[in-house]
């Protein structure tokens, strides 16, 4: 099972050996190294993957997951 590991005030982590991530369109996109790391903040040069302008930005995302919560 894949794991996204949301990081505080970064981007969502990607942690699977075998990840591919596609545009809307279905095309796929290359990816440089695992894990992969997605943009959240919006502020990157190189979306949809985050290349640390996060930290510059001021990116707060902080929001701990509630235990048995769920995504509804
Ligand atoms: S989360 Fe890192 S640049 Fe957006």
């Amino acid at each position: 099972m894949a794991s996204i590991k949301v990081l505080q005030n970064g981007p969502l982590l990607v942690e699977e050996d075998d990840v591919s991530v596609v545009d809307w369109n279905g095309s796929e996109y290359s990816v440089a190294r695992l894990p992969v790391a997605l943009c959240r903040c919006g502020a990157s040069e190189k979306k949809p993957f985050c290349d640390g302008a996060h930290s510059k930005a001021g990116f707060s995302g902080g929001e701990p997951a509630k235990r048995n919560s769920s995504n509804e």
